[in-house]
């Protein structure tokens, strides 16, 4: 029987299957935290701050996400975080994201943050690093662990991400890694070499998005040039058969991101999406949501998103739990940890959130 409307969520599966889908224990490896400024909270820090949106009213911004590529999102991307310029904002930002991620069983988060978006409108890179560590920390206090990723505008000039890493340099100790994001075609990986070279030095880990609209050799010069140890989005790598049998053989992660590559055109609707493909080759594909303010949903609903147009059940939603975990960089104790949780959703517990 068809259910009523009362029981459907957005992705059309039973409340029920979505309600457990959001209990599964997951990692979010690929998360622009600016992405998550949700449109009430725009709103909010620009009467906070005294700034002017130029939009008027939440349903004419959310009327703007429409988008037919990559750079047709991060106009409105960029646009939107001008509201976003404290400690505490950054604090609320993060916060507000870390709150809507544990309900979606989210348990471990490695998030990225664009320095510079903020440093060129004057914001000091020490403010937004300090209010998302406060994030990370309440956090923590639930259960919730993870870290920061800096991530570089690869269409801004190299110059200036060697001088944001420098300007962090002393508080190394409190990233993760960096990464590199924005517009790919044209910037290829070997421009960042310098900078990559040096958070190696400085001991950071390091990842790059790469084939997401970029082509397959993006992704292997992301890892051969830069040393990148997790490709974000690098579902193009499908179109290089040696590529995957590496990405397989060396288990190297992909931090796939469903309901972004629907929105930005990178495929045409969720069933043509390539994730099983990616899965069937034995790579380790995991599922992130992006920038989930503007894409649709938060991590578990891409996995519902999945479970729905692939008809999927709980043996490919655990494996690709497993994958978030294995693919992260948290400590081996706390990724037995996270397996264990999953163990026990897998058993058919773990259903705290549900209800
Ligand atoms: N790709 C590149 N840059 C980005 C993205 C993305 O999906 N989201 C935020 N910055
Ligand atoms: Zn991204």
């Amino acid at each position: 029987m068809a259910p009523s409307l009362g029981e459907r969520s957005i992705s059309g599966l039973q409340a029920d299957r979505v309600a457990r889908i959001r209990a599964l224990p997951t990692a979010e490896l690929h998360l622009h935290i600016e992405g998550t400024l949700e449109p009430e909270l725009a709103f909010e820090l620009a009467a906070r701050n005294g700034i002017a949106l130029p939009f008027d009213s939440l349903d004419d911004l959310r009327s703007r996400y429409e988008f037919t590529d990559l750079q047709s999102f991060l106009d409105l991307y960029y646009e939107c975080m001008a509201v976003l310029r404290t400690r505490d904002d950054f604090r609320t930002l993060g916060e507000r994201y870390v709150q809507r991620a544990f309900e979606q069983g989210v348990r471990h988060v490695e998030i990225f943050f664009d320095a510079q978006a903020h440093t060129v409108r004057g914001v000091n890179a020490e403010d937004v690093l300090d209010g998302l560590l406060d994030a990370l920390e309440t956090g923590r206090q639930r259960g919730m662990s993870g870290g920061l990723i800096l991530s570089f505008l690869r269409d801004r000039p190299v110059l200036e991400a060697m001088d944001t890493l420098e300007s962090l340099a002393h508080r190394a100790a409190d990233l993760l890694a960096v990464g590199l994001d924005s517009a790919e075609v044209g910037y290829p990986p070997q421009l960042f070499v310098p900078v990559f070279a040096r958070a190696k030095e400085l001991g950071l880990h390091r990842v790059a998005h790469a084939g997401e609209e970029g082509p397959a050799e993006y992704v292997r010069d992301a890892l051969d040039l830069l040393g990148a140890e997790r490709i974000d989005h690098g579902v193009r790598s499908l179109e290089d058969p040696e590529l995957i049998k590496r990405l397989r053989d060396e288990r190297i992660p992909l931090t796939v991101c469903p309901f972004s590559n629907v929105r930005l055109a990178v495929v045409p609707d969720l069933t043509k999406h390539p994730i099983l493909d990616l899965l069937a080759a034995g790579v380790l594909a995991t599922v992130n949501s992006d920038d989930p303010a503007y894409f649709g949903g938060y991590l578990a609903d891409n996995m519902a998103g999945l479970a729905e147009a692939f008809d999927l059940g709980d043996d490919v939603l655990v494996r690709l739990a497993r994958n978030s975990v294995e693919g992260s960089f948290a400590s081996v104790e706390r990724k037995a940890e996270l397996h264990a949780l999953i163990d026990e959703w897998a058993r058919g517990g773990g259903g705290e959130l549900l209800g």
